[in-house]
């Protein structure tokens, strides 16, 4: 059943790739691929496709009996509308597969090209793709590079598949979602630093400080997670365009630290000249500091606790173990 799942979405890679290639629409597609500055090789690297703009054509080309097309809808390439007829899920869209650790094609984004409808249309959860376990670009990630120095995680296809056209190849996607612990997870089993550089906007930088806030049991001793904030309304695949893979890169290697970036938010609307600015600090910062698992982490955050408060180190973890402490 699984081996067979992975083989339709194969076969529905090929058909959305086939269609960017033969489709009577592939040109203008291709022209807006151009336009977006991605060269025919990235576009075949990450197997970037097109689904028709009819309302079955993949479903034509794969529902071969009953079972594959029920088979189909198991995986949401295929809805079922209450007439009981059949259409493809996708239409009309740029098509990115996600591909699993392994390289399996679990699950696709489809963009728009014109028209409305939402921008990015994903594919929804099924037996063999849960997003919050899966990252974008991660497999091609791993095929390019032996030992994976760094990883850079953005928001979305585009933001990956642009970086990798500048030769910023180690960067992923963690699909729409703010990033999970589990996709926090896989990366530091395969690197120790890794860098969340989201949208300069509102959303985006929420999601960096859900990102914290999920990588505080993980951080582990000698494991780097750093925080790389853009200009208001830039993305790294339009910064990557704008200015360059050289000065992008230079932007990585400035991104605030865990801690910097931990104290920096949590400061950003506390007068820490008084008392109770410094009190809601300490309330604040506590128990985030609490699930910190490494040691030198913990220890480095309570020193600049310390310093921000205008105490010394011994007193201000004396004040979190007496309160964390069962009273007797
Ligand atoms: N996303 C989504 N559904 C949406 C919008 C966004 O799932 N309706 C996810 C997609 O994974 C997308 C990512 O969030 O790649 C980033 O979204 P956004 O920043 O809005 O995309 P843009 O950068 O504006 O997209 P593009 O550059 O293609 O115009
Ligand atoms: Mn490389
Ligand atoms: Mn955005
Ligand atoms: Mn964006
Ligand atoms: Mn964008």
């Amino acid at each position: 059943q699984a081996a067979d799942d992975y083989q339709q979405m194969e076969r529905a890679t090929q058909f959305f790739s086939y269609q960017l290639r033969k489709h009577k629409k592939a040109p203008e597609v291709i022209e807006y691929l151009k336009g977006r500055g991605l060269s025919g090789e990235i576009v075949k690297q990450f197997q970037i496709g097109y689904a028709p703009d009819g309302w079955d054509d993949l479903l034509k080309s794969l529902a071969k009996d009953q079972r594959s097309r029920d088979q189909l809808v198991d995986l949401k390439l295929v809805n079922r509308n209450d007439n009981g007829r059949y259409y493809d899920f996708f239409r009309d869209r740029i098509m990115f597969p996600i591909r699993d650790r392994r390289g399996r094609v679990v699950g696709f984004g489809g963009r728009i090209i014109s028209g409305d409808g939402p921008k990015y249309l994903n594919s929804p959860e099924t037996r063999i793709f849960h997003k919050g376990r899966e990252l974008y670009g991660f497999y091609e990630v791993k095929q390019a590079h032996r030992s994976i120095e760094q990883v850079v995680i953005v928001e979305g296809y585009m933001d990956v598949v642009a970086l990798a056209q500048a030769g910023i190849d180690f960067a992923v996607a963690s699909l729409g979602t703010a990033t999970t612990t589990e996709q926090l997870q896989m990366l530091f089993r395969a690197t120790r630093q890794v860098t969340c550089c989201y949208d300069g906007d509102r959303a985006g930088r929420d999601a960096a400080w859900r990102a914290l806030e999920n990588a505080l049991p993980l951080l582990t001793d000698g494991l780097q997670l750093n925080f790389l904030f853009l200009p208001d309304g830039e993305d790294p695949d339009s910064l990557v365009r704008q200015e360059g893979a050289e000065a992008f890169k230079a932007r990585l290697g400035e991104a605030q630290s865990f801690t910097q970036y931990f104290f920096a938010h949590l400061t950003e609307t506390l007068d820490l000249a008084t008392d109770s600015g410094r009190a809601m600090l300490l309330s604040q910062a506590k128990p985030l500091i609490e699930k910190v698992a490494s040691d030198y982490y913990r220890e480095e955050l309570l020193q600049e606790l310390a310093r921000l408060l205008r105490r010394e180190v011994s007193q201000v973890a004396g004040q979190m173990k007496a309160k964390a402490a069962p009273t007797a």
